[in-house]
């Protein structure tokens, strides 16, 4: 299936001359849920903006289903909802009357059933008639999320949706999230929690400098690129490793009574078995073992690193 957002060959160089977007080249699948995953001025913000027709690209275009952004803005700005990463809302309107003048905004005709959907999902409902202003933070961010949605947009986009979010918080909006990928929403996040991108995406892309530097399916960026530790608790001290494990680069700790392995669990082989009668036959016994994935922000912290 083609896909339902295309962003190709996109620059953007502000109008200080900095660049902020380099050459973004990028596809996003219909239904899924994407993280757009990189630290702070990494330029997530401003690919958005260009994307939801807000800001304008240096070079490059976008289409969404097939629509040109600039050409066909109208056509491509229906589909999408942005819950923008400053909230801002007018304070002093009722719920139902701001979410349901954001939908006016679309030249949608007037859908009541589809708004009291929309605040029902939201746990909102109850509040329809409350002043915004009355209103706690979560509650706030979710009206945010509602007037994005009053429109029924086929893409969401939520900018940092949980930045200082508390953890209960969180998880609610996750679930919202969840319950709209269901119902068809392909959903694009920005986030710089690398647990949520690890919690919530299908697929991952990890933005740094302006530059995308991989896309990947979740599953497949963590087996990648992880690797795996075991660690071995020994049933009595050693005061070194033998020589004839030298080819398992072990590291014993400081204490002589825990041995580490490291081993990678994309290779046919781990090494474990051989590994495991080998310290048997130096007559290292073990009393315990675990072992370790590298997460998300391991992979993480080295690619944004790296040169
Ligand atoms: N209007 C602007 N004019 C000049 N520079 C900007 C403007 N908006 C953002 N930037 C710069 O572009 C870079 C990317 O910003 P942004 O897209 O907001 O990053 P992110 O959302 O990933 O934190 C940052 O260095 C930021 O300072
Ligand atoms: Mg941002």
């Amino acid at each position: 299936m083609s896909p339902i957002i295309s962003v190709k060959n996109l620059s953007k160089t502000y109008g200080s001359g900095f660049k902020a977007l380099n050459n973004i080249n990028l596809d996003i699948n219909r239904g899924e849920i994407f993280a757009l995953l990189g630290p702070n001025g990494a330029g997530k913000t401003t690919l958005i903006s260009i994307i939801c027709g807000i800001a304008n690209p240096s070079t490059g275009n976008v289409a969404i289903d097939g629509h040109d952004i600039i050409s066909d803005y109208r056509a491509a700005r229906s589909m999408i909802g942005l819950v923008p990463q400053e909230l801002h809302t007018d304070a002093f309107e009722s719920v139902w009357a701001t979410v349901s003048f954001s939908r006016g905004l679309f030249g949608k005709p007037k859908n009541p059933a589809h708004i009291e959907k929309v605040l029902k999902d939201l746990s909102l409902w109850d509040k329809k008639d409350n002043k915004i202003v009355t209103l706690s933070g979560g509650m706030k961010r979710r009206v945010m999320i509602a007037k994005a949605l009053s429109h029924e947009p086929k893409i969401l986009f939520l900018d940092e949706p949980t930045a200082g979010v508390d953890v209960e918080l969180r998880k609610g909006m996750w679930e919202v999230v969840r319950a709209l990928q269901e119902s068809g929403v392909t959903i694009i996040l920005t986030t710089h929690y690398i647990e949520e991108a690890e919690e919530m995406a299908d697929r991952i892309g990890v933005i740094n400098k302006g530059e995308i530097i991989l896309v990947e399916d979740k599953a497949t960026l963590m087996q990648k690129l992880g690797s795996k530790q075991l660690t071995l608790h020994l049933q009595n001290k050693v005061d070194a490793i033998p020589s004839t494990l030298a080819a398992y680069n072990l590291e014993l700790s400081a204490d002589g009574r825990e041995v580490t392995y490291n081993y990678d669990t994309k290779g046919d082989r781990t090494g474990i078995t051989s590994l495991l009668s080998d310290l048997r036959n130096a007559g290292i016994r073990i009393s315990d073992l675990d072992t370790k994935q590298s997460s998300l922000e391991d992979i993480f912290v080295s690619l944004v690193r790296a040169p």
